[in-house]
């Protein structure tokens, strides 16, 4: 599947090094040209020979190799290479590349190589966490580097947590989705929602909704990686960003995401409203704190504008919009009167009755219904699979409108 490919793997010093072994046979059988650079630090953990036999490539290691009185050429490696894949990235190496240093052959390869460049961090889950560490990470996204996120799992220190590299096998996955998908929606402008709104009833208390954010978070992620310009416009969510290229605004309210969101508007390509924004907010809201009272309380509310309702109004042909609907009953029913009503292109269903979806849960099951009659059931799958499937569907509408 990668056939033909040019693949400057670069090595670093961390305990998956071991992995990459694996990682050189799987990216050759799969047909790829693999030429290997390591740290210096990296031969404490897997011998060069190792890699060099299973590449039949020499590794580069040194900017002279006193072996054959050779210069390794990282400018010519750089030119070269159709992908660089670092994998194993460590803490150390993540600082130099994000630093610009450049005092080893890999260094000097990756600040040469003209063509894209995928690492796979492994270390610590401390160090993972380090504010440094994820600073650095922020650092090189801005700069195009696309990152293949660390698992969580049993790590070589014997903690347990984030920091072990992705498996070899699902690294050849990701590196060819990446040949595959590639950067196919830069130059597309997306706007994405995400989370609950709050509607405030006085300073202290809101009427809001359970959802996490995580869908949201996990599509703008998805169509940054593939190279869109990405607004995400969230609600009050503790899901961070990895993707630094990602544009967050943080609102609280209905009003404050749609604010936010018609700026936007006539400028995006793509429009995925996912964020459950709320149906009605207080008529008033309280300046100082309502005290407690002995009988009965009522907040009298009004509704709040549909925003992707609005939108639907406004839409242009050349625009993509989704919508997301939340049901609980008569599913498909509701979910495509809502496509129709706001004049969507797209509406993805998840119903709270389906075990794996709803609030909070790393999983979900969607339905996707189109303008154009057609209907993509999904079987449960990671909000982030699900992301990626349904990237995959906008995506070939997006690039034949
Ligand atoms: N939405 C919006 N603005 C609102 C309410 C909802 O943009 N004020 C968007 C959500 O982001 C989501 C879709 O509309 O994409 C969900 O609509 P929903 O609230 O379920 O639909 P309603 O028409 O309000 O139907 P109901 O509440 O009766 O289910």
């Amino acid at each position: 599947m990668l056939h033909g490919k040019k693949i400057i793997l670069g090595v670093t010093g961390s305990i998956a090094a071991y992995k990459s072994a694996i990682l050189v046979r799987l990216l050759v059988k799969a047909g790829a040209e693999v030429r290997v650079v390591m740290t210096p630090s990296a031969k404490d953990f897997i011998t060069p020979l190792t890699l060099s036999v299973l590449s039949k490539h020499p590794v580069g290691t040194e900017y002279f190799d006193p072996s054959n009185g050779a210069w390794n050429n990282h400018v010519e490696l750089g030119c070269w290479g159709d992908l660089m894949l670092i994998a194993p990235l460590s803490a150390s190496t993540l600082s130099k590349l994000a630093s610009g240093n450049c005092d080893n052959l890999l260094l000097a390869t990756y600040l040469s190589a003209r063509c894209p460049v995928v690492v796979a961090p492994a270390m610590d889950l401390d160090m993972w966490k380090h504010a440094t560490t994820q600073e650095n990470l922020a650092r090189i996204q801005k700069h195009g580097v696309h990152i293949i996120e660390p698992v969580a799992g049993e790590l070589a220190s014997g903690l347990s947590g984030e920091g072990r590299m992705e498996e070899p096998e699902s690294i050849l996955n990701k590196v060819n989705n990446f040949f595959v998908e590639g950067l196919s929606l830069s130059g597309v402008n997306a706007l994405v929602t995400a989370g609950p709104t709050w509607e405030a009833i006085d300073p202290v208390r809101f009427i809001g909704n359970r959802s996490s954010g995580k869908m949201g978070f996990a599509i703008a992620e998805e169509l940054a990686a593939r190279g869109a310009s990405v607004t995400l416009v969230s609600g009050p969510s503790s899901e961070k960003v990895r993707n630094a290229s990602i544009q967050r605004i943080d609102v609280e309210s209905a009003l404050e995401m749609q604010h936010a969101c018609m700026k936007l508007f006539d400028k995006s390509s793509l429009i995925v409203m996912s964020a459950a924004v709320a149906d009605y907010t207080p008529e008033q809201v309280a300046d100082q704190k309502i005290k407690k009272k002995s009988n009965a309380m009522e907040v009298k509310l009004k509704p709040t504008q549909d925003i992707l309702a609005g939108m639907g109004e406004r839409k242009k042909s050349s625009q993509v919009l989704v919508g997301f609907a939340l049901e609980t009953e008569n599913e498909l029913e509701y979910a495509s009167e809502k496509l129709q009503r706001k004049k969507l292109d797209f509406i993805v269903l998840n119903s709270l009755r389906d075990a794996g979806a709803g609030f909070g849960v790393d999983t979900n099951k969607v339905t996707v219904l189109s303008a154009t009659g057609s209907r993509l059931d999904l079987p449960v799958k990671t909000k982030k699979e699900v992301a990626h499937d349904l990237v995959d569907l906008w995506s070939s509408v997006i690039q034949s409108s």
